[in-house]
């Protein structure tokens, strides 16, 4: 049993894989984040949470007497605010007297197989509940009536702990919840290092690394999702822990709205770290007997460095996140007229498009912007998905059995969240997009947003969506989000309901989108936002795949897959070559491969050349599909580390196979470059495909190979592929 409760000593023993994680309720019904860290047999926890009384400046609680005991110095695992512990609380509630102060104790707990999910929200999930165990664990602050339940899942094969939060107001005065968060975590210690991914648009995910310090360190987004400049991503690395080595502790959160993750070093060395929504910007008002669901988090351990806590967050996401046919399945080829056409299309252009991809393998053809209404430019129609038959004459029908007919999937592109002035359907509902009164409504790239919070709006949405989606032969479809959320307020929610837009606004999106892949199960849905600028597991949930970046040129991909990868598999950034003239095509290739691999050109333009190169990438892309989608990712030199080049491996799960792929960002004089992979079976003797050479799994490990005399020009690439020998 993965979840013990040792009932002489008031603990809970969360055992995940090579990791465990330890709860106690103190007499007083205080609970107690004990320990989380490398996995330990017994749990020998008496005197473990004693911290000394401070000075008079850490109050105590007149019930509970027992020996030192301040709020202040305790490791409360869900603190309430205004009680005696100072640092960040996980949550913070008005009630009806106009304070804040809330005290939450233990009030009983139960373990069952399997796990649940927070209400309307994606989460993790476990196909066979004996998967996982799940422990709810109740407390109540006896004064506001505002009672909390807290979920802990433990999947019995990886390091992982999920966890979310429910309040209910079980008084009979509303209260207002002002902060609640996912999950919060104690430490005894704040020897780490805080590690996140910043970026904007076009250079999304860049990793930092910093000494946590005395205060407060967090990311955060306000924007309404979960953004380009930071993900909902963090890590606490143990000072020294590096790639392959060294405790790691990584957080996500399954959300993809507004977010805080912060971490709280106290004056006595210990940290904490909250994560979940972003207090700024919400306020959730809740009736009597009414409930809130906080979005999910999910807490990794790894010992084997950073590199560790990747490939467990990767192994979760591919089994227990991500859903649908294109889960296992195979994802069709795609071709995307974007960068090849931008609003210049017509039928025969899509069909030339379609005509030469096939001659090349590729499976499928995606229409993107411009297809519908009077849609020629960025200035407007989003919102009214009426195809444009001026551009393509007879409708969608005709092109989409042209392209059919080659023997081509087909897809298209939709941005429903957006409505832009100059539609008709804002001309019709002008108050069905996000504003608030007397404030005039600010405008990027000339679209507004729409009032996802609203039924009758995301009908309208659906209706017309549904209405293109049933009549034709559509096999995906690119959602697109091109701007952030301002003016947030909703014609149909007014105080005391007015700060719940943000979220609402989240929880309408997850409704659509859920409408859209359940009413279609065998479509393909690839999330984006002006590039990566909603890359997170909460989008997971629905598309498997998402656009990593606009930003096409391979070398500065490098980055942003790379800082992709410490969180999301490869099966998900969606990578594609373009025209982007940095480097040539095999470089392209060898990059995008690194991903969901596809094209985003005009396929006539390609020379002889290219086309041959082209072809080939094909190929590869079948050849290497499922160690690239489904192996393990090591990674070998970053671009952070080494400005002028990096590598990355993939090794099947079996370990029969390992794909090592090194591109040189800049050319440097280096007389040698010996390169010692990673992640193979000692004992298995690989052959090096391209050579026939054979090596033991040690000695590519322990000496590794001279590869001094691959292609290392500046923008130069090569891939080596490793074979177990039967
Ligand atoms: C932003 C996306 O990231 C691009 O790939 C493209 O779909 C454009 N939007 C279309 O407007």
């Amino acid at each position: 049993m993965p979840i013990t409760f040792i009932s002489d000593k008031n603990l809970f023993k969360l055992d995940a894989a090579g990791a465990t994680y330890v709860l106690s309720v103190t007499k007083g019904g205080y609970l107690l984040g004990l320990y989380w860290g490398g996995a330990i047999p017994d749990a020998n926890f008496g005197g473990y949470a004693f911290r000394d009384y401070a000075s008079s400046f850490s109050p105590s609680n007149p019930e509970v007497t027992e020996g030192g005991f301040s709020p202040d110095t305790a490791p409360l695992e869900f603190s309430g605010f205004g009680t005696g512990d100072f640092r960040k609380s996980a949550v913070s509630i008005r009630n009806a007297d106009g304070n804040d102060a809330t005290d939450f104790r233990y009030t009983g707990h139960r373990i069952s197989r399997g796990k649940g999910a927070p209400a309307g929200m994606p989460a993790t999930f476990a196909e066979d509940p004996a998967d996982c165990e799940t422990l709810e664990i109740d407390l109540a602050d006896r004064t506001t009536g505002a009672e909390l339940t807290l979920f802990y899942t433990v999947f019995e094969d990886l390091p992982v702990v999920t966890r979310y939060a429910r309040l209910k107001n079980a008084s009979q005065k509303a209260m207002d919840i002002e902060k609640i968060s996912s999950a919060s975590v104690q430490f005894a210690a704040m020897d780490f290092d805080f590690i996140h991914l910043y970026g904007r648009w076009g250079a999304e995910r860049n990793w930092v690394r910093s000494p946590l310090a005395h205060g407060h360190q967090s990311i955060s987004s306000a924007r309404g999702s979960s953004s380009h400049y930071h993900n909902p991503f963090a890590a606490l690395a143990r000072c020294g822990a590096d790639e392959d080595r060294g405790e790691v502790y990584g957080f996500n959160l399954v959300y993809s709205g507004s977010f805080d993750i912060t971490a709280d070093v106290d004056y006595y060395e210990t940290t904490r770290l909250n994560m979940g929504i972003n207090p700024e910007g919400f306020l959730w008002h809740l009736e009597p007997g009414e409930v809130f669901d906080t979005p999910e988090a999910v807490l990794v351990y790894s010992k084997e460095g950073l590199g560790g806590m990747s490939r467990a967050f990767h192994r979760l996401y591919l089994d227990h996140l991500i859903r649908g046919k294109y889960r296992r399945e195979v994802r069709p080829l795609l071709i995307n007229s974007w960068e090849a056409a931008y609003f210049d299309f017509d039928t025969d252009k899509l069909v030339s498009f379609a005509e030469r991809a096939k001659e090349i393998g590729i499976d499928m053809l995606v229409m993107d912007d411009g297809w519908f209404s009077r849609r020629n430019d960025d200035r407007s129609s989003l919102g009214d998905w009426w195809v444009n038959e001026d551009k393509l004459p007879g409708g969608l029908g005709v092109l989409i059995d042209r392209v059919n007919a080659l023997g081509l999937k087909f897809g298209i592109w939709y941005e429903p969240e957006m409505i832009s002035p100059d539609s008709d359907i804002y001309r019709a509902h002008p108050d069905w997009c996000l504003h608030v009164p007397d404030r005039p409504n600010s405008i990027a790239r000339h679209q507004y947003v729409i009032d996802m919070s609203r039924q009758d709006v995301r009908d309208n949405i659906w209706e017309q969506m549904n209405a293109v989606l049933s009549k034709y032969k559509i096999d995906y479809v690119k959602w697109d989000f091109n701007r952030n959320l301002t003016e947030a307020g909703s014609a149909l929610l007014s105080a005391p309901h007015g700060e719940e837009i943000f979220h609402r606004f989240v929880l309408g999106t997850y409704e659509l989108m859920g409408r859209l892949v359940d009413t279609y199960p065998d479509l393909l849905l690839e999330n984006c936002s002006g590039g990566g600028g909603r890359f997170d597991p909460g989008m997971l949930y629905f598309s498997p795949q998402i656009w990593a970046s606009d930003n096409t040129d391979a070398i500065e991909r490098l980055a942003i897959q790379f800082g992709t990868s410490l969180c999301y598999p490869a099966s998900t950034m969606g990578a594609h070559v373009s025209m982007s003239r940095r480097t040539g095509f095999e470089t392209k290739g060898n990059v995008a491969m690194w991903g969901t691999f596809g094209y985003e050109l005009d396929p006539n333009r390609l020379t002889e050349k290219d086309l041959g190169i082209v072809k080939k990438q094909v190929a590869d892309y079948h050849k290497y599909y499922e160690l690239i989608h489904y192996g393990d990712l090591y990674r070998i030199t970053d671009p952070w580390d080494n400005a002028f080049r990096c590598a990355w491996e993939f090794v099947s799960q079996d370990k029969n196979e390992a794909l090592f792929t090194h591109v040189t960002m800049r050319y440097y004089h280096c007389p040698t470059l010996i390169v010692r992979f990673k992640g193979l079976d000692p004992n298995f003797t690989y052959t090096l495909e391209s050579t026939g050479e054979k090596y033991s799994g040690a000695f590519l490990m322990n000496a590794g190979l001279n590869l001094s005399l691959y292609p290392r020009g500046t923008g130069e690439s090569f891939v080596l592929h490793f074979v177990k020998e039967n």
